[in-house]
């Protein structure tokens, strides 16, 4: 595994939880850098943040000091996937998102693309992360798009051929990660949006759970937005989520 940017074993709080940052210009990113004031290490910057701004926002994140996920969720014809991951290593992720459903020689490709990029920048590759199941998806969802075997077993299924073909980590809700765990172990990052505090609003999403639950059950990092995001004084919820982790991790 390439964990230039995170070791494992000694992976602190602020590295454990990455907040999503979903806003549509550089003004309320910059606010939402600032409040966040570098309590944790790494933002989520994905479609929304990047199509309003374009890929720049990348450089305006890190020049605030934190790693940046860049959630692309890529899926295409594996040469198409591993020219996106070359020019996203280039723009400085520290890691990337790409779909599951690609299949294995998308996310082999994107594998070698990352390190052979890396290696000619001189730099770490970004660690790859593979979107199972959207956590905005339940069962009749899967059902009327031809998934009959329910998301667990989808969720199953979609990660252990990621591992196999070289992945990184793999995203889904902190409902499937005991599972995950049981059935192919912790040679893999797993990181789990779909997070809610008590008294959030589940908004769209069908499959969330507490931050506690997530790492209690083998989760390495935690995907969190608007619970943060949306809050007025944002120290607060990151507070209670710092400490529901350490419980979690006692
Ligand atoms: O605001 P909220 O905490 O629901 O944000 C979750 C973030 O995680 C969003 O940016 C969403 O795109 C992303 N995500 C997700 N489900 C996945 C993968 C990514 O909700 N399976």
């Amino acid at each position: 595994m390439s964990d230039g940017n995170y070791e494992r074993k000694i992976l602190k709080k602020e590295d454990r939880l990455i907040v999503s940052i979903d806003v549509s210009s550089k003004q309320e990113m910059i606010s939402l850098c600032h409040k966040i004031n570098n309590r944790v290490s790494t933002l989520k910057l994905g479609l929304e943040m990047i199509y309003s701004c374009g890929t720049d926002i990348i450089k305006t994140a890190k020049s605030f000091g934190y790693k940046v996920m860049v959630d692309a969720k890529l899926m295409d014809i594996p040469n198409t996937v591993s020219q996106a991951i070359s020019a996203i290593t280039r723009l400085g992720a520290d890691s990337v998102t790409l779909h599951c459903l690609g299949g294995s020689k998308m996310i082999s490709e994107a594998r070698n693309s990352a390190k052979k990029e890396s290696d000619a920048i001189n730099s770490f590759p970004p660690l790859l992360f593979g979107v199972t199941i959207l956590t905005s998806l339940d069962n009749n969802d899967l059902d009327s798009m031809g998934f009959k075997s329910g998301f667990l077993s989808s969720v199953l299924t979609l990660a252990e051929m990621s591992v196999g073909s070289g992945i990184d980590g793999i995203i889904c809700s902190p409902n499937e990660v005991l599972s995950l765990r049981e059935k192919l172990g912790c040679s893999f990052y797993i990181a789990t949006p779909g997070i809610r505090l008590a008294h959030d609003e589940a908004n769209d999403q069908k499959r969330s759970s507490t931050p506690y639950d997530a790492i209690k059950n083998g989760a390495d990092f935690i995907i969190v937005g608007r619970s943060i995001t949306s809050k007025e004084k944002i120290d607060e919820p990151i507070n209670i989520i710092f400490s529901e982790m350490e419980r979690a991790l006692e």
